[in-house]
């Protein structure tokens, strides 16, 4: 098991069914933040779900798919990033992530996509890393746009939420633009 330092006494490890008990409480701090602009699938109300959820990443991860990561902050779970998709043939990934509150505004996500990314480019070959989100959320914009990444378009009224569609943004960065960790 590996445990990667990022900043502030906060921690990048891969995030694995037998964390269920401590993702399970973790989405109970986090549930009502994340929920209007993640999947509804990641959004469980339960230690099932929760663990349902990290089944899935595990078993995707076994084909070499999609891959979840967890972020520690002085110990505790707080959120994280993941491979959403992870296509190694195309050479194509896409990448997520969320934060409960109170780990917001520290930079751990944009230092732990970094760290995912350089792996996806640097170690994997990949082409292309992609980011999908709702238009609205401008904390997740600033995000990609941190990384290094173009917004290349805009789908509209993509996102289903609460009786609203939602425009949605395409952000990506190339294999050639990436500037890993600077
Ligand atoms: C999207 C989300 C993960 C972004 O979290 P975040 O804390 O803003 O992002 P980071 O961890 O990269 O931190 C950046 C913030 O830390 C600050 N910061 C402090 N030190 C920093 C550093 N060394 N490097 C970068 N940023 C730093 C930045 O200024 C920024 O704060 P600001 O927006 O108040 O200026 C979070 O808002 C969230 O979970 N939202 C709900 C779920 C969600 O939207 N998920 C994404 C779906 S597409």
């Amino acid at each position: 098991m590996f445990s990667l330092p990022l900043r502030d006494g906060a921690d990048l490890r891969p995030l694995e069914t037998w964390h269920a008990e401590e993702f399970a409480a973790h989405l109970d701090r986090a549930r009502e933040h994340i929920r209007p602009w993640v999947g509804a699938a990641f959004v469980t109300d339960d230690l099932d779900g929760a663990r349902a959820t990290l089944r899935r990443y595990a078993e995707r991860q076994a084909a070499d798919g999609a891959r979840l990561y967890g972020i520690w902050l002085d110990g505790t779970l707080v959120g994280g990033v993941m491979f959403v998709a992870f296509d190694a043939a195309a050479g194509t990934c896409e990448v997520g992530c969320w934060l409960e509150p109170a780990a917001e505004g520290r930079g751990l996500i944009t230092a732990a996509c970094r760290t995912v990314l350089d792996w996806a480019f640097t170690t994997r070959g990949m082409h292309r890393a992609e980011w999908h989100c709702r238009a609205d959320n401008a904390r997740s914009a600033a995000v990609a746009e941190r990384l290094g990444m173009t917004l290349e378009g805009v789908r509209r009224e993509a996102w289903p939420y609460d009786g609203i569609r939602h425009d949605t943004q395409d952000w990506a960065v190339l294999a050639g633009e990436w500037r890993g960790g600077a």
